[in-house]
């Protein structure tokens, strides 16, 4: 079996093809397990700390149920609670929080941080999203790719529409080359995942067999694709201004209906790691959709609420994938 006690949860590209099979397992296995009533807990006594710099409603729920389920603790400290950064290194912040925890979950902007982090806790610390990368959300992700499929991994097609270079886009080129799955990134050229990361994909895929397309071209992109993703197209910590170059980019690599029928395949499942414009229902929707005049962004309404669209499985998912990860790094 996988001895992964101990470490680090920080980016797809530290972990095995097997290792990462192994935590999807885990998952599997948990999920299965919290439903049947028969979880074991394999981190009563444990104290964790949650962190985040950036604002959450899946990633932090998800460490928290899990955590309960398992018989940890938690602390929850916000954007604005702690004075990581601002009044403290991350490498003091580091060295503190692992005397008090066992484990340490770290949401914010720069890899670096979540690095620093990692590396002078002396504890697992486990990436809830950085500007680069998004590790837990690929592992919900896949994990519920398998339950829509009757498919291996390795049989599966997924293409990504919208910006390739943030950390969703990233993680999910890294994660399926890692998987070895049929992988189509499609974004306009200045929007593609940037040189370093789509070689790093390729020599991954030369060991798994997974197959990489860097396209923009969504005809191209989508052809035979089980399942279309996509997110939003200015993320956290972006200024409010770069909406009006993201649409001019972006509007031909919206998911909708067209795009759904242009994969030729009528199983084709829609997914989003949310949260998601598809429609006016919140003040920030709101304010967006009036200030564009756009009629839908990355996704429209039609295809979100659609019977594709398998979205709320994916955040389900993010809670038992995420306690396979502490269980695995943290448990007895
Ligand atoms: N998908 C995801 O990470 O959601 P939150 O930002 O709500 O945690
Ligand atoms: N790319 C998005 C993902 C949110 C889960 C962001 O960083 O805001």
């Amino acid at each position: 079996a996988f001895n992964l006690r101990n470490r680090n949860f920080l980016k797809e590209l530290d972990f095995t093809p097997a290792e990462w099979r192994f935590l999807l397992q885990l998952s599997a296995d948990l999920k299965r397990a919290k439903y049947a009533r028969t979880e074991t807990k394999h981190l009563v006594g444990k104290n964790i700390a949650l962190i985040f710099e950036k604002t959450s409603t899946r990633t932090r729920c998800a460490f928290e149920v899990a955590a309960y389920d398992q018989g940890a603790g938690v602390t929850y400290l916000d954007p604005s609670g702690s004075q990581i950064g601002h009044k403290e290194s991350m490498k003091d912040t580091a060295r503190v929080l692992g005397r008090m925890y066992d484990g340490i979950e770290y949401r914010g902007s720069k890899q670096e941080y979540v690095e620093t982090l990692g590396e002078f806790a002396g504890v697992p610390v486990w990436n809830g999203l950085t500007d680069e990368w998004h590790p837990t959300q690929m592992l919900a992700d896949h994990l519920t790719m398998t339950e829509h499929t009757d498919k291996p991994l390795s049989q599966i097609a997924y293409a990504y529409l919208g910006d390739a270079r943030n950390n969703v886009g990233n993680s999910l080129l890294i994660s399926g080359a890692l998987a070895g799955m049929d992988v189509r990134m499609v974004a306009p050229r200045s929007l593609q995942n940037s040189e370093e990361i789509v070689a790093e994909a390729r020599r991954i895929a030369e060991s798994t067999g997974a197959r990489i397309t860097v396209t923009d071209d969504v005809a191209e992109g989508v052809k035979g694709a089980d399942f279309l993703y996509t997110d939003v197209w200015v993320s956290m910590g972006e200024p409010k201004e770069v909406w009006d170059e993201r649409i001019a980019l972006l509007k031909d690599y919206q998911v909708n209906a067209a795009a759904m029928a242009a994969t030729g395949n009528p199983a084709t499942k829609f997914m989003h790691c949310l949260p998601a414009f598809h429609d006016r229902n919140t003040k920030v929707g709101e304010d967006i959709f009036t200030a564009t005049g756009m009629e839908a962004l990355e996704v429209t309404d039609e295809v979100f609420e659609s019977e594709a669209s398998i979205v709320f499985d994916q955040a389900e998912n993010r809670m038992h994938t995420i306690k396979a990860v502490m269980v695995a790094t943290l448990g007895d």
